[in-house]
């Protein structure tokens, strides 16, 4: 058992994000959860608080309230996958924006909103993708790979500006491909295989510093 530990999941509704609420809370931690529209199998979950908050909303997350330092993790989960064309050539400046404020901004102002809410010594986790790495990638999925990519480096702008001085680690995870909406049927991994894996990770992270890792712990090349 986690001994009271407690956890806040931003974007739990389906997908990933919801098998991490009911991983941490299988594992005895206190969870909070939020959705954007209401999920029956998000309130389904037994003991997992629910509220409701849009990453691309400021003023949303802002209401949130929690007490001040009562977190020891906080995962931003929230994200999208863009336009279905994918591409550079093709991307309106509206489909730009809209990929770039769901997996990079909203991200991390939401994480920067959140911070006093986390302890010192605590852990700060962002749900990113090998996918923006740049020393792996293949080319394509342009818009989702430059959101993540954007996005690891908000994240380790954070744990050099806000978090180190708290002794906060910050993780960029990669939770592997996984069967939800996002990452299709087709997908190696179930949804409790990533989530097993991450919740160990995060159970095992604290101290200072910045990491991008998978779901086993493994670091990835940027
Ligand atoms: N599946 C994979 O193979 C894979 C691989 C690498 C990385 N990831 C990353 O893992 C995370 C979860 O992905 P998933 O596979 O579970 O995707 P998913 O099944 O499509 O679920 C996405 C989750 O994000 C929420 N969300 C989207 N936009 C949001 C917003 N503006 N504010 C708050 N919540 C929002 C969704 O809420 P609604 O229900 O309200 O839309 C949903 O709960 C994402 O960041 C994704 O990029 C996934």
């Amino acid at each position: 058992m986690a001994d009271g530990k407690s956890i806040f999941i931003f974007g739990a509704s389906r997908g990933i994000g919801l098998g991490l609420a009911k991983e941490f809370a299988s594992r005895g931690w206190r969870v909070i959860a939020s959705e954007r529209s209401r999920s029956a199998e998000l309130h389904a979950l037994d003991g997992v608080q629910v509220v409701t908050a849009d990453v691309t909303d400021p003023a949303s997350y802002e209401a949130l309230s929690f007490e001040d330092a009562s977190l020891d993790a906080i995962v931003v989960n929230a994200g999208i996958t863009g336009a279905r064309h994918q591409s550079a050539d093709e991307a309106t400046g509206e489909e730009v924006a809209e990929v770039m404020m769901a997996n990079a901004f909203g991200p991390a102002r939401a994480a920067r909103a959140l911070l006093p809410a986390l302890k010192d010594g605590g852990t700060l986790a962002f749900m990113s993708s090998l996918m923006g790495s740049i020393a792996d990638s293949s080319g394509g999925y342009e818009l989702y790979r430059t959101s993540k990519c954007a996005q690891n480096m908000l994240a380790k702008g954070i744990a050099e500006q806000n978090a180190k001085a708290r002794n906060i680690a910050v993780l960029s995870l990669h939770p592997g491909w996984v069967q939800t909406d996002m990452g299709s049927a087709a997908a190696p991994l179930t949804v409790a295989e990533s989530c097993r894996g991450l919740a160990d990770v995060l159970e095992r992270a604290g101290g200072e510093g910045y990491a991008y890792v998978d779901y086993r712990g493994k670091e990835l090349p940027f």
